[in-house]
């Protein structure tokens, strides 16, 4: 793993991007995974910048979401889908059918899922995951208990996602309960996954999964098993961590 602890949010949307961007640079036709959530809109507003200002192309590259609610159309406010529009697509060149969100609305849910692995495999595979982590050590909507070598499916949201969702709804049985989401093993099979946290409300996910068991309770701590996991958090994310990274080298804080 190769973690790197920046001053703040600001400095971690500059290190995300610039790895991003140089991922594109050099391989235009690479296959991104995006993710959604608070974290990473600095990153993508970085990366609307360097196509306004100095034409990063997105127009080859394939692209993967990692999740999406079940029951919410992609035009509805709260889906997903409608997320990673108005967060960047709108505002670069993709080409619309190279964009893979999984879809809410799917009638077969099963065959659906199967076929979102069947297209990441097509695409060869994605070279670099974006990733948040939830206060709870999730990755995408992998929740505690999630097995760690699952695969693109349904899940049940924890009924706490479920009440926090709530205030964002003005009709309250459009609440989602369900959501599509990567698997656990779906997303460590990609070439790369950049890891982003950010805040003191993550320090505690952070040290079970820099620092913890891996563990189904801690999905995010699969990140241990990764070929290649690049992790950018700033000072207050990595505050409860008994080891300090500098450079690639660990040392225990009080060394
Ligand atoms: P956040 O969500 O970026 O909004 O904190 C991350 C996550 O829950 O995966």
């Amino acid at each position: 793993m190769l973690v790197e602890v920046v001053d703040n949010y600001e400095t971690l949307s500059d290190r995300a991007a610039e790895v991003v961007i140089q991922q594109i640079r050099e391989k235009p036709d690479s296959t991104l995974g995006f993710a959604t959530g608070g974290t990473p809109k600095g990153l993508y507003n970085r990366l609307i910048e360097a196509h306004e200002e100095s034409g990063l192309d997105f127009s080859k590259l394939t692209t993967f979401n990692l999740d999406e609610y079940v029951g919410l159309p992609p035009e509805h406010e709260q889906s997903y889908a409608r997320y990673m529009w108005s967060n960047l697509f709108n505002h670069v060149n993709v080409t619309e059918s190279q964009v893979h969100i999984p879809h809410g609305m799917a009638e077969d849910v099963d065959s659906h899922c199967q076929w979102y692995e069947r297209r990441i495999e097509e695409a060869g595979g994605i070279d670099l995951q974006i990733l948040g982590v939830g206060a709870n050590g999730h990755i995408a909507f992998n929740e505690p208990g999630s097995s760690l070598g699952s695969r693109t499916r349904i899940k049940t949201l924890a009924s706490k996602t479920v009440k926090d969702n709530a205030r964002y709804f003005e009709d309250q049985d459009m609440v989602p309960e369900y959501a599509i989401t990567m698997g656990v093993g779906t997303i460590m099979e990609a070439d790369e996954v950049l890891l982003l946290a950010s805040g003191e409300r993550k320090a505690e996910a952070m040290k079970k999964t820099l620092e913890g068991h891996i563990t189904a309770m801690t999905p995010a701590s699969m990140v241990q098993m990764h070929r290649f996991a690049h992790i950018v958090i700033d000072e207050e994310a990595a505050s409860e961590l008994d080891y300090q990274h500098h450079h690639g080298i660990v040392e225990p804080k009080d060394e």
